[in-house]
């Protein structure tokens, strides 16, 4: 989603806002552009529709000097993907430029009120009428620039993270957050803005991350100035952003998906690391030890989240329940916050995230709590709104995740979740010594085994190939497999624009079988032990209409492997933990026909890593 670079110091500011919105493309945009005051006093707009690199064509032959500036990668909310939407926006008489991430709800209202006073607009976006209702009231109060944002923000309903320039004042930008993330990096006599961390880490460790409803004022002179909306000082929290420049580059890897795929092995460990001890007699979650009494006698667990982290949800909700047995619901989080849940003391809700910024998960931890019930965050950004919002959480620690389809965050969370349960289950006493050394040590082994599963990467590239062909895919799997059928189909449609849908095996026969013929790729994930006969026959009756099925078994099981078309086989594992080994090879299904189909897989039409909009 919409990207936001600032720079203010000693140095050219174009260089390094063109090198952070690289460093923000993985968020996922359709224009770009930059705002510049140079030495001369002029404040200057360049903008392009497409990628930062036509951006940069655009740049070649223009004035883009100055120490001082801003640029924004833009999300089409309001209006089409085009030079005129895109941000920066100039405000009418051209003192102001302005960019923005969220949407201003009342932007209608607000417009014909402005229209009234004589101004035109040339963009169809929201944002455009903020950057003219700050210099409405800049020019009618003859007011200075931070007290036209606070009065031009009282009048706002939404969400925003906004950076402003003005001509008058090349010594600072004027920054301000509600609901939107927004963070500033203090260098050496220099400051940096940016929508997350990544962009600063290669300049500054010290980050200020903006909180709701506050400006800052950056100057060059007299470094940051925080402030309510309603103009009250606040000292602002320096923290120390531990991530590495390695971590965000692609490392010698292609794309950064793929990665992202193989470093899993690494980060489960991570995920693991300090949680379980190295012989596996025991689990500690440190929210778990903090606020025992809550998770051990919750009536229940509500599981809010979107996307992929929805899925890990579907996971945790079988490994809680069937360790702990404590019901759990799972919600998109979307629904949650307008379905008037039935939510309060005594239930304990649990929020994943891979971001920690998506609006919907956001606003429905915010309504959990105002009805009482206990949060905890699942999260990887560190410092990011959700994981400052909650009660208590667990990082997941798998380092940021650029790819836009998620690989490395969803087996990092299934992990905590599986950690979670286990943690629980100790507490509550409804797991056995025995079995919870089992499970531990099963779990320790699972870096292991996946690393055997990645060894497959080149068969899989080569079996891709054969399904560049197809617009449809069915995946199937059922108890813990199902949600890793649900999110092989996910990788599948958002990196190749393949249709593809997941389903519960055993209700294929109630309507999907009706789809299969000789041209219909199945994926089924057949490793449950329990109900290994019914998904056989599930695939017998795929096999009896043509269908050309990719099974995904336990190695050595010769049964399915004589009735499929192709076999990717995975390490013998408890039932719990298939999720986290078969939903790698799914990931690097997906990769493979997205590459071999010439699509984007970083960057996805239409997708943005972080959905900060409802
Ligand atoms: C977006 C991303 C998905 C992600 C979802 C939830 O749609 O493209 O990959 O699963 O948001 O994001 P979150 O950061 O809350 O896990």
């Amino acid at each position: 989603m919409c990207g936001i670079v600032g720079y203010i110091g000693s140095k050219q500011a174009c260089p390094i806002l063109i090198k952070g919105l690289r460093r923000l493309e993985y968020r996922g945009y359709d224009s770009a552009g930059v705002s510049m005051i140079n030495d001369r006093g002029e404040l200057n707009v360049f903008k392009a529709k497409g990628k930062v690199d036509d951006l940069v064509a655009f740049l070649d032959d223009k004035d883009v000097s100055g120490t001082i500036g801003i640029a924004h990668t833009r999300w089409a909310t309001h209006g089409v993907p085009c030079r005129e939407n895109a941000h920066p926006h100039y405000s009418s008489s051209g003192t102001l430029s302005l960019i923005h991430n969220g949407i201003i709800e009342n932007y209608a209202s607000l417009k014909e009120k402005l229209i009234e006073h004589g101004y035109t607009f040339v963009s169809e976006t929201d944002t455009e009428v903020l950057v003219q209702l700050i210099e409405y009231y800049k020019i009618t109060y003859q007011l200075d620039l931070l007290s036209a944002v606070q009065r031009a923000l009282a009048q706002v309903i939404g969400a925003y993270a906004i950076a402003v320039l003005d001509r008058s004042n090349p010594d600072e930008i004027i920054a301000a957050r509600k609901s939107s993330p927004l963070a500033i990096g203090l260098g050496d006599g220099e400051f940096f803005l940016a929508s997350d961390a990544t962009p600063l880490v290669e300049y500054t460790h010290k980050v200020i991350y903006v909180d709701d409803d506050e400006i800052a004022v950056i100057n060059r002179h007299s470094g940051v100035n925080i402030v309510t909306l309603q103009g009250q000082s606040v000292s602002p929290e320096v923290s120390e952003v531990t991530l590495d420049l390695g971590a965000i580059e692609k490392g010698g890897y292609e794309h950064f998906m793929l990665k992202e795929i193989f470093e899993q092995p690494e980060c489960i460990l991570n995920s693991m690391r300090g949680r379980i001890n190295p012989d596996g007699t025991n689990v500690h979650l440190s929210s778990v030890i903090d606020y025992g009494d809550k998770f051990i006698n919750a009536r229940r667990y509500v599981i809010v989240a979107c996307g992929t982290s929805w899925h890990a949800g579907l996971i945790g909700k079988s490994l809680i329940e069937n360790f702990c047995r404590i019901p759990v619901e799972v919600a998109y989080a979307s629904e949650f916050r307008y379905n008037d849940p039935v939510i309060g003391e005594g239930d304990v809700v649990i929020a994943i995230s891979q971001s920690g910024e998506t609006a919907d998960t956001l606003a429905a931890i915010e309504l959990a709590r105002s009805r009482g019930a206990f949060v905890y965050g699942i999260v990887n950004s560190v410092g990011s709104s959700i994981a400052r919002c909650t009660h208590t959480g667990s990082y997941i620690h798998v380092g940021p995740e650029i790819g836009v389809a998620s690989t490395k965050a969803f087996t990092g969370q299934v992990t905590v979740l599986t950690m979670l349960a286990l943690c629980i289950a100790k507490e509550r006493n409804t797991i056995t010594e025995e079995q919870l050394h089992e499970a531990l040590q099963e779990l320790l082994r699972i870096p292991d085994k996946m690393r055997e599963v990645l060894k497959q990467n080149d068969a899989i590239a080569s079996l891709s190939r054969t399904f560049t062909y197809a617009h449809n895919f069915i995946y199937l799997g059922r108890g813990y497999n199902y949600p890793v059928a649900l999110e092989g189909a996910l990788k599948l449609k958002e990196i190749s624009y393949i249709h593809a849908e997941g389903y519960p095996a055993a209700e294929m026969k109630h309507g999907p079988i009706a789809l299969i013929d000789a041209e219909m790729p199945v994926v089924v994930v057949a490793t449950n032990k329990a109900l290994y006969e019914k998904v056989l026959s599930n695939i017998q009756e795929i096999k009896a209409r043509q269908g050309r099925v990719i099974a995904v078994v336990v190695k050595g099981d010769d049964t399915i492997s004589k009735l499929v078309d192709y076999v990717i086989e995975l390490p013998e594992t408890a039932d719990f933990l298939y999720p986290l080994l078969a939903s790698v090879p799914l990931q690097l299904l997906a990769y493979h026909i997205a590459v071999c189909k010439g699509k984007n897989v970083d960057q996805p039409r239409n997708l943005a890593k972080s959905v900060t909009v409802e």
